[in-house]
C-alpha cells in the first residue's frame, strides 16, 4: 500500500505519520509511506523527520524500533508544496494522498487574507492538479469550522445545504473553498475523495503514552500562553472582561484520537465527509475558568456582547488588539453541537471533563508553553 501524506511536521500530520507507521508495524504491511516534506534552511527534511521520530515524545513503538527500521517504510520528498516538479513525483501511482499540510491562522484582518487563502486554497488546487490523474484517492484534512457560524445540530455533510455558509475568518472560508474544489474535482474527475474535519486540536488524551502532549499551542492554548506569562509579569492584575456568550462552547479533540481516526477511516469508500470533533462542547465560562484558574489569573469577568467595549486598563488593550481579536468572532457564537454518532462508532470518543481540560493546559504551562520546531 501507498501513501502520500503532506504536513507530517505538523501537529496532526506528524500524529498520522505515526499512526500509519504503527498501523504498517503492526499489521505486518508491506507499505510506503512517502513525506512531501520541505527543509528548512541548513535541516533538511529527512533530519526533521528524524528528529519526530526519535524524540522523548514518539510513541514508545516507534521509538523500540528505531529509526533505520522505520525508514524501510519511508520515502522522503524533500521539496515545498508550491514547487513540487513533475520528475519526482512520476512514480507515486495508486496511492492513498492525505493532504494535511495547512495554514491555522484564525485571523481576521484584513491583510493576511490573501495569505491564508494561498496557504490553504491555492496549494491544495496546485497538488490536487499535480497528483489527481494518478493516485487512488485524495483525502483532505479540513476543520470542522470551515461550517461557519451554526447553531443547532451540525451533520458532517456541509456540501448539500439549503442556506448560505458565513465564515468567521478567511481561514474558515479557504478551508470551506478547499473542501468545495475538492468534491467538485473528483467527481468530474471519477476519483474517490474523503473530507476530514477535525475541531481544534488539543493534546494527546488516549492510552498512557505521553499524556496531554501536543507539539505546537494553538487557539485556547494561546489564551492560557498570554495570561499565564501577564501573571507572571504583573504582580497587580488588572480586571479583564471577557466577551463570552455563556451558553456557547468550543469544541477540542485531542490529536492522537484525529489520527487514529484518520488513519481508520480514510480508505472507507462509504465515508466521504466525517467531522472528528467531541461530541459535547466544552462550555466556555467553565473553560474560562479553568484556564485563568490554572495559569494564575485571577481578575477576570464574563459579560455578554455589547456594541461599546472600551478598554478599562492595558490588559483588556493587549488582550484585546491581540489574540482575543480573533478569538472573540468564537467566543460571542451561538451553541452548536455536531453529530456524532458515525464517528463514535469508528472510535469512542475520549471524554473530556474539568479535569482533563485542566491537565491540557497544565502539561502546556509545565512545557512554559514552548513549541516544538523540528
Ligand atoms: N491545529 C488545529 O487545531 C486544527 C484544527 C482543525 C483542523 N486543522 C487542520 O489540520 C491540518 C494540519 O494542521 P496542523 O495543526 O498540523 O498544522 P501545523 O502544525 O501548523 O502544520 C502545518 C504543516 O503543513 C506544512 N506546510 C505548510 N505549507 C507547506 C508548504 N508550502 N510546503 C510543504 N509543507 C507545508 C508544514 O510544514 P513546515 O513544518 O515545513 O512548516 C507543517 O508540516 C491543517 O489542514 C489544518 O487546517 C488543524
Amino acid at each position: 500500500m501507498k501513501i502520500i501524506l503532506t504536513g507530517a511536521t505538523g501537529v496532526l500530520g506528524s500524529h498520522i505519520m505515526y499512526d500509519i507507521l504503527e498501523d504498517f508495524i503492526s499489521n505486518d504491511t508491506k507499505g510506503k509511506l512517502y513525506l512531501i516534506t520541505r527543509n528548512k534552511g541548513k535541516v533538511s527534511a529527512k533530519d526533521r523527520i528524524i528528529e519526530l521520530l526519535s524524540s522523548n515524545y514518539t510513541p514508545k513503538i516507534l521509538l523500540e524500533k528505531g529509526t533505520e527500521s522505520l525508514f524501510q517504510y519511508i520515502e522522503i520528498i524533500d521539496a515545498d508544496l508550491t514547487q513540487l516538479q513533475n520528475s519526482v513525483i512520476a512514480n507515486l501511482k495508486e496511492a492513498y494522498f492525505i493532504h494535511s499540510a495547512g495554514y491555522v491562522n484564525l485571523s481576521t484582518d484584513e491583510d493576511q487574507k490573501e495569505k491564508i487563502y494561498n496557504e490553504n486554497a491555492e496549494i491544495t488546487k496546485t497538488i490536487f492538479k499535480l497528483f489527481s490523474p494518478f493516485i487512488k484517492k485524495f483525502i483532505y484534512i479540513s476543520t470542522a469550522f470551515s461550517s461557519g457560524i451554526r447553531n443547532g445540530l451540525i451533520e458532517n455533510d456541509f456540501h448539500n445545504l439549503e442556506f448560505e455558509l458565513e465564515h468567521r475568518n478567511a481561514y474558515e472560508n479557504a478551508k470551506y473553498q478547499s473542501e468545495e474544489f475538492v468534491i467538485e474535482q473528483c467527481k468530474a474527475l471519477n476519483l474517490p475523495y474523503q473530507i476530514l474535519r477535525p475541531s481544534v486540536i488539543g493534546g494527546k488524551m488516549l492510552g498512557t503514552d505521553n499524556l496531554y502532549f501536543i507539539p505546537k499551542y494553538m487557539v485556547f492554548y494561546l489564551m492560557a500562553k498570554f495570561f499565564h506569562f501577564t501573571a507572571q509579569r504583573k504582580d497587580l492584575q488588572e480586571n479583564v472582561r471577557f466577551i463570552v456568550n455563556k451558553e456557547s462552547g468550543l469544541n477540542i479533540i485531542p490529536v492522537d484520537y484525529v489520527s487514529k481516526v484518520v488513519v481508520s477511516t480514510f480508505k472507507r469508500s462509504d465515508i466521504l465527509q466525517l467531522n472528528i470533533v467531541h461530541n459535547q462542547s466544552f462550555n466556555l465560562v467553565k473553560g474560562l475558568q479553568l484556564i485563568m484558574n490554572e495559569v494564575g489569573y485571577l481578575n477576570f469577568s464574563i459579560v455578554p456582547n455589547c456594541l461599546d467595549f472600551d478598554y478599562n486598563n492595558t490588559i483588556e488593550k493587549l488582550y484585546y488588539e491581540s489574540i482575543g481579536k480573533h478569538l472573540k468572532p468564537y467566543l460571542i457564537s451561538a451553541a452548536s453541537e455536531y453529530d456524532t454518532t458515525l464517528l463514535n462508532s469508528i472510535l469512542e470518543i475520549p471524554k473530556l471533563d474539568s479535569e482533563s481540560f485542566s491537565n491540557m493546559i497544565r502539561y502546556a504551562k509545565l512545557n512554559n508553553f514552548k513549541d516544538i520546531n523540528v
